[in-house]
């Protein structure tokens, strides 16, 4: 029974992963331990692929949630369903993971009530155990599951941050956008355009990135770029699909969007 949840979470195929320094032997060594990790950047930048790559190296299954505020502590430990036999316990995916020794990756765990992100507290220490309160169950986790976690610190305020408590349960590797060229890089390995093109998407997020904190709360992700070279290998105008997926998404403003589209048309002429 393990062995079937175990396949269906494995990664069969090497995900692309440009490293961009030692984050792979960094990783490496915290897994040894099971130490919890927290992969801390602004979104789009890599944290969700390095994991799929990790857990591919590392030969683990993984299992994802992409955490909200509406989810509660049920939604990650499990709950009783009612069927036509009565009523069935269901794990969660968090004990799923514990039990086949997979790599949990919670998404954007501030997201979460902070009431619901001290569920894993006892899981993330000495203990590393699970309790099913209503289920009167202890789970103890494999010996190679591990937790991970990731954080975007653009987001976090007052209102909305990790208690200190949970914080400092996890180890932590800082992601940002790749330096220039490695971004270029991975652009054009990701999506076919050639350098040239990728180059000068890059060197507009790079324009973009600067408006940071001067009208755009984030600035352009290495996603963005991705799907702006998709478009584009798909026959899609660069202008355009610049457009589409570096200017569009990212404000409402009538000045910013002007900002931008003056970035684009440096590069780009429609
Ligand atoms: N170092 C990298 N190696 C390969 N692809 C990358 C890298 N960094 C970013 N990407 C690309 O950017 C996209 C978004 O990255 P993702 O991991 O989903 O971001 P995050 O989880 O940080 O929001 C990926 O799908 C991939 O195409
Ligand atoms: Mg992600």
């Amino acid at each position: 029974m393990t062995d079937i949840s175990n396949e269906q979470y494995k990664i069969s195929q090497e995900p692309y992963y440009r490293a961009v320094g030692r984050e792979v032997e960094l990783y490496d060594a915290a897994y040894a331990r099971r130490m919890p990790m927290m992969l801390k950047g602004p979104t789009g930048c890599g944290k969700s692929r390095f994991v799929e790559y990790m857990a591919w190296k590392l030969g683990r299954p993984l299992i994802t949630v992409a955490c909200n505020e509406d989810m509660t502590a049920s939604d990650l430990v499990g709950r009783f369903l009612l069927d036509k036999d009565g009523t069935k316990w269901q794990d969660g995916p968090l004990t799923t993971a514990a039990r086949i020794g997979a790599i949990c990756y919670l998404d954007e765990v501030v997201e979460a009530r902070q009431d619901t992100t001290v569920v894993i507290h006892p899981l993330t220490d000495h203990r590393r155990t699970l309790p099913l309160d209503k289920k009167g169950e202890l789970v103890h986790a494999h010996p190679d599951f591990q937790l991970v976690i990731s954080y975007n610190p653009g987001y976090q305020s007052l209102m909305k941050d990790l208690k200190e408590s949970t914080k400092q349960r996890f180890g932590a590797l800082n992601f940002d956008y790749p330096e220039a060229e490695l971004e270029s890089e991975i652009v054009a390995r990701e999506t076919g355009v050639d350098s040239e093109i990728a180059s000068k998407l890059v060197q507009i997020a790079h324009r973009a990135r600067n408006l940071k904190g001067h009208g755009l709360d984030e600035g352009i992700s290495t996603r963005l770029l991705v799907y702006a070279g998709e478009l584009i290998n798909e026959g899609v105008d660069p202008a355009y699909a610049c457009q589409m997926t570096m200017v569009t998404p990212l404000t409402d403003d009538p000045d910013m969007r002007e900002t931008l589209e003056a970035a684009v048309e440096t590069f780009f002429v429609s």
